[in-house]
């Protein structure tokens, strides 16, 4: 009699822990919350999201805008790739350059990306995809 009784706590005891584990399934909590918000940027508003004027660092690949700011250390002030912060980054990351003068001016049209070759187009592919494993969308980019 003794051992069906221990049995029986025992067994409500696993019960009552995968009824805990189901609760706090973080699937479960991620239906519950809302998807994140989407912001259409354009040149001018993408801009501030360099670390500096925010403390968040965005960048932008054919139109598509990355919150990359978990990656500070490359995009942020005095990081490799600050050139890249708040802007437009697909010619340069096509090239494989940090130059600034590859960057479209704020005050022109969005680079068409005219005249890329199939390699430096590839390129610009795979760091899409890079960014796209890796960081997460907050907008799109587009002329004003
Ligand atoms: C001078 C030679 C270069 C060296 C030694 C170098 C080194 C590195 C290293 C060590 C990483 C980190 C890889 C990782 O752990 O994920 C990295 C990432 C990266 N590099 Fe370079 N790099 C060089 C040139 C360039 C150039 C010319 C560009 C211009 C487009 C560039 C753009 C990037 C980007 C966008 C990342 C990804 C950072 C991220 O995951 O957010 N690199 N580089």
């Amino acid at each position: 009699m003794i051992y069906t009784i221990i049995l029986i706590v025992v067994i409500l005891y696993f019960v009552s822990l995968i009824v805990r584990d189901i609760g706090s399934n973080p699937l479960a909590e991620a239906d519950s919350t809302e998807p994140p918000a989407q912001t259409d940027f354009v040149p001018k508003t993408l801009c501030k999201f360099n670390g500096k004027d925010d403390p968040k660092v965005y960048l932008a690949i054919e139109g598509v805008v990355f919150d990359v700011t978990a990656g500070k250390g490359f995009y942020g002030p005095g990081g490799p790739y600050e050139n890249f912060a708040g802007r437009d980054a697909s010619r340069g990351l096509a090239l494989n350059s940090f130059d600034p003068a590859v960057l479209t001016s704020l005050d022109e049209p969005l680079d068409t990306l005219e005249g890329l070759s199939t390699e430096e187009r590839e390129s610009l592919l795979n760091w899409k995809s890079h960014f796209g494993n890796k960081y997460t969308v907050v907008g799109t980019l587009s002329n004003p």
